[in-house]
């Protein structure tokens, strides 16, 4: 349905037959604030993608409609320049990539939308990256493989947008396969798939939409704070660059050297690193309440130790586990805002939705947004 309409869209602008890619948002099971620490992520891609329509068009420059926002943006390709605009620097940032690699990338036009909502953390805007990144690779054939891409994708998001994320985002629109979530080591990028069919549960996300302009300073606040820790813990294991390398003894045995907030952020890491693998072994027996056990752990250690919740995810998470009809509950993402993430009970659905509505507006006096999600392939031609 989107497809056939961003289709049309492009054909009514441009007058040629484009080539169709989409490339989903992601959600994460566990392992939150991990992945540039070089430790684990369970991530899965979902059901709320972007979809773009790319044709080349013989000349040197560019044009880019953002459908669901009806605006446009025209570039020239020896001269990339960030845009105000906002949305643009996510396409231009991969078009600089392939310029640095030295592949080369001619005038293209483009039409791009989907549902994956803005702001609520499920990472629409690694989904334009690998969509874009994917495409242009197709449409220049460059054989580039979807590592490559994912690497390439997140590039651009560090240089060209500025935001100095880790690598899961990408890595899971690039890489999801349906009903299958999986492990990825940041360190290595090895990945394992499990199987991920819930008979007894579904997945729910509940959106503040709370968008907190702290997100991305605290951000890469929070990769500061972890990189001090390195450093202390370096003085005495010289051998190790990341928290990955560290287990929580040898971190509490140096715990006087640490001022207790950095202390803190490098417990919450190592722990989590932990739980992931934790949770890998629990999904092998089909464990899933195990699982919800660690999800509840996560959030308060998102919340009170790497200090990145805020009251209203603190809320949701809160009233999930007072409602009693949730196996596992937590915030996701980079935090300050976006969605919590809900296992519940497969017959339950429709009373927790109503029930975390309800409670939300009575609590807070908003509107709740809520999203039942499904898990789907990760970015691929149409
Ligand atoms: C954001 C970043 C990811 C990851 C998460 C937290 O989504 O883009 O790289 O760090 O936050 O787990």
């Amino acid at each position: 349905m989107i497809a056939q309409s961003i289709k049309n869209k492009f054909v009514s602008f441009f007058q040629n037959d484009p080539r169709i890619i989409r490339s989903p948002g992601r959600i994460n099971m566990i392992g939150e604030h991990t992945d540039y620490n070089e430790g684990f992520v369970m991530p899965a891609a979902i059901d709320k993608e972007i979809v773009c329509a790319i044709n080349r068009n013989k000349t040197n420059s560019c044009t880019l409609i953002a459908s669901d926002l009806d605006e446009t943006h025209r570039f020239d390709l020896d001269n990339l320049q960030k845009s105000d605009k906002g949305w643009p620097n996510y396409i231009l940032g991969v078009v600089e990539q392939f310029q640095k690699k030295g592949l080369e990338i001619h005038g293209f036009d483009c039409v791009f939308g989907g549902d994956i909502p803005l702001g609520a953390g499920l990472s629409s805007s690694a989904a334009v990256e690998c969509a874009i990144a994917f495409a242009l690779n197709e449409l220049y054939g460059h054989n580039l493989s979807k590592i490559e891409l994912v690497k390439l994708s997140q590039a651009a998001e560090n240089q060209f947008v500025g935001v100095n994320c880790g690598i899961m985002d990408q890595f899971a629109s690039m890489h999801g396969k349906a009903d299958q979530i999986f492990r990825l080591d940041c360190k290595t990028l090895e990945f394992e798939y499990f199987n991920f069919i819930l008979e007894d549960y579904r997945l729910v996300l509940c959106d503040t939409q709370v968008k907190h302009s702290l997100a991305s300073s605290e951000y890469n606040t929070r990769r500061q704070e972890c990189e001090a820790g390195v450093t202390i813990l370096q003085k005495h294991y010289p051998e190790i660059h990341s928290l990955r390398e560290v287990n929580i003894n040898q971190l509490k045995s140096h715990e006087n050297e640490f001022d207790p907030v950095t202390f803190k952020r490098c417990k919450y890491v190592v722990e989590e690193i932990a739980r992931v693998l934790d949770c890998c072994e629990l999904l092998k027996k089909g464990d899933l309440v195990s699982f919800g056990q660690n999800m509840f752990k996560t959030h308060e250690g998102l919340s009170k130790d790497y200090e990145v919740s805020c009251k209203e995810l603190d809320f949701l998470k809160d009233q999930a586990v007072a409602s009693g009809l949730v196996v596992g509950a937590r915030m996701m993402g980079g935090g300050f805002g976006g969605c919590t993430l809900n296992m519940v009970k497969i017959h339950e659905v429709d009373n927790f939705i109503q029930s975390m509505t309800k409670a939300f507006k009575a609590k807070l006096g908003l509107d709740l947004k809520t999203y039942l999600v499904n898990i789907v392939n990760g970015t691929s031609k149409l």
